[in-house]
């Protein structure tokens, strides 16, 4: 989740007609018996420890160094929440949620210091595979993002994703993932919000690495992320998809809200915003948004299975977080009758976040965890929430609560 760019659907004004009817219609509230269930995290903002047992410094750890100024209160990802110590724990909260899988990203510089493989770092291969094995030994299934936004700054010293030639460094990446862990892994993902990340080659200051070449720079990058997407995945198709199972491909939807806009030109020139010929007129938590884009991903990419990746609130401090619990319950409700009312494929749904966590320039006091973490005790403390019962009880019974439901109308 990236604060200033808030991933959504882009919906034109018509959809003003439809507003009102999402927890109203009868239907079933029970998801599939197979329906898969599970929370989410980032390495950068999650595991600290950005110096130890040989990680390389990425372009995060760069720019929050740096620049303090960039994010609350000066905070940066040295600690977070300490996952590399604590994964142990970490695991025991995900196995208190009932969860099917854990998503959560591999921090490139942790295992190739440099970007390439000529230094491989054992004791990050370590940390992951020490990671999957608590996972899998708890019946929970790993989710594995390779790239959520900490390049290794020895890649951004050559122009990081701007330039062509990351799509193999990339690829020989990927690689190594797939020998190291695909033995284990069923579920991998490629980029985490494409669209967010190259962001940080069109400004100063949002995301890393700040580079400030806005309509140049972020196009560049996300034209050498698409060709290392396709072709990390030829690479798995070709190489590893016989001997790693029966696997298929699913498309993976991040969603939070949903924006209102009319035609128009707004943002510098040259830039994304601007290329868009709209104008944003409002951001809205809107479950019935995510239902019309679940039912367009449907139509336009048939016959894939999809899998919503993240969705979440962000809050204030406080374990009675009622005003979560209504966003996930009217947000599952929406996915429900994508799938039981309209047909959609949707096959799991991962919530942003198991804790709460540096976000990002929004540093620590943002907060979208299931799990609260108390950030002033050294020790930093997991207490669950009250959303935490909640999405317990969903993720295991695989039913929304329909007096919660009830509530809303
Ligand atoms: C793949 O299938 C083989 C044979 O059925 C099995 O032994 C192995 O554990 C499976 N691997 C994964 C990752 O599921
Ligand atoms: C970034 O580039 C824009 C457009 O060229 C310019 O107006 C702005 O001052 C620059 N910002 C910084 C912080 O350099
Ligand atoms: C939690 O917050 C809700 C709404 O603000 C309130 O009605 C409820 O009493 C609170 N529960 C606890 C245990 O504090």
């Amino acid at each position: 989740m990236d604060p200033g760019h808030v991933p959504t659907v882009m919906i034109l004004a018509v959809v003003l007609s439809l507003v009102g009817t999402a927890v109203t219609q009868q239907h079933a509230a029970s998801f599939p018996e197979d329906f898969i269930f599970g929370a989410a995290t980032a390495s950068y903002q999650v595991e600290g420890a950005w110096n130890e047992d040989g990680k390389g410094e990425n372009i995060w750890d760069r720019m929050l160094h740096e620049h303090p100024e960039y994010s609350s209160n000066g905070d940066n990802g040295d600690v977070a929440c300490d996952s590399y110590h604590k994964y142990q724990e970490d695991v025991q909260m995900l196995k208190a949620l009932g969860v099917d899988v854990y998503r959560f990203s591999i921090s490139w510089a942790r295992i190739l210091p440099t970007g390439d493989l000529d230094v491989i770092n054992q004791p990050g291969i370590d940390y992951y595979n020490n990671l999957i094995n608590e996972l899998l030994a708890n019946g929970i299934q790993p989710m594995v993002t390779m790239y959520h936004w900490d390049l290794p700054q020895a890649l951004q010293y050559i122009g990081g994703w701007p330039n062509p030639i990351l799509a193999d460094y990339f690829v020989e990446y990927a690689r190594l993932l797939f020998d190291e862990f695909g033995d284990r892994v069923r579920w991998w993902i490629t980029f985490n919000e494409p669209a967010s990340f190259v962001g940080g080659y069109s400004s100063v200051g949002v995301a890393a690495p700040s580079q400030n070449a806005s309509g140049i720079g972020d196009y560049l990058a996300a034209h050498t992320v698409l060709r290392a997407h396709a072709r990390a995945y030829r690479l798995y198709d070709e190489q590893y998809r016989a001997a790693q199972n029966g696997t298929s491909d699913f498309f993976g939807i991040n969603h939070y809200a949903t924006k209102f806009v009319i035609s128009g030109e707004e943002g510098i020139s040259p830039s994304m915003t601007r290329d868009t010929g709209t104008v944003l007129v409002d951001t809205q938590n809107y479950p019935t948004g995510f239902r019309n884009l679940l039912n367009w991903i449907a139509a336009e990419y048939p016959g894939y299975q999809v899998v919503v990746t993240e969705n979440g609130l962000r809050t204030g401090a406080g374990i009675n977080d009622t005003d979560r619990i209504e966003y996930y319950v009217s947000y599952l409700d929406a996915v429900l009758q994508a799938v039981n009312t309209d047909g959609v494929p949707v096959i799991g749904y991962v919530a942003w976040s198991l804790m709460d966590n540096l976000e990002w320039t929004g540093g620590f006091s943002v907060k979208f965890g299931l799990y609260e973490v108390d950030f002033d005790d050294p020790d930093l403390p997991r207490t669950p929430k009250a959303s935490a019962g909640v999405m317990g009880d969903i993720f295991r019974t695989k039913q929304l609560p329909t007096d919660f439901l009830q509530s809303f109308v």
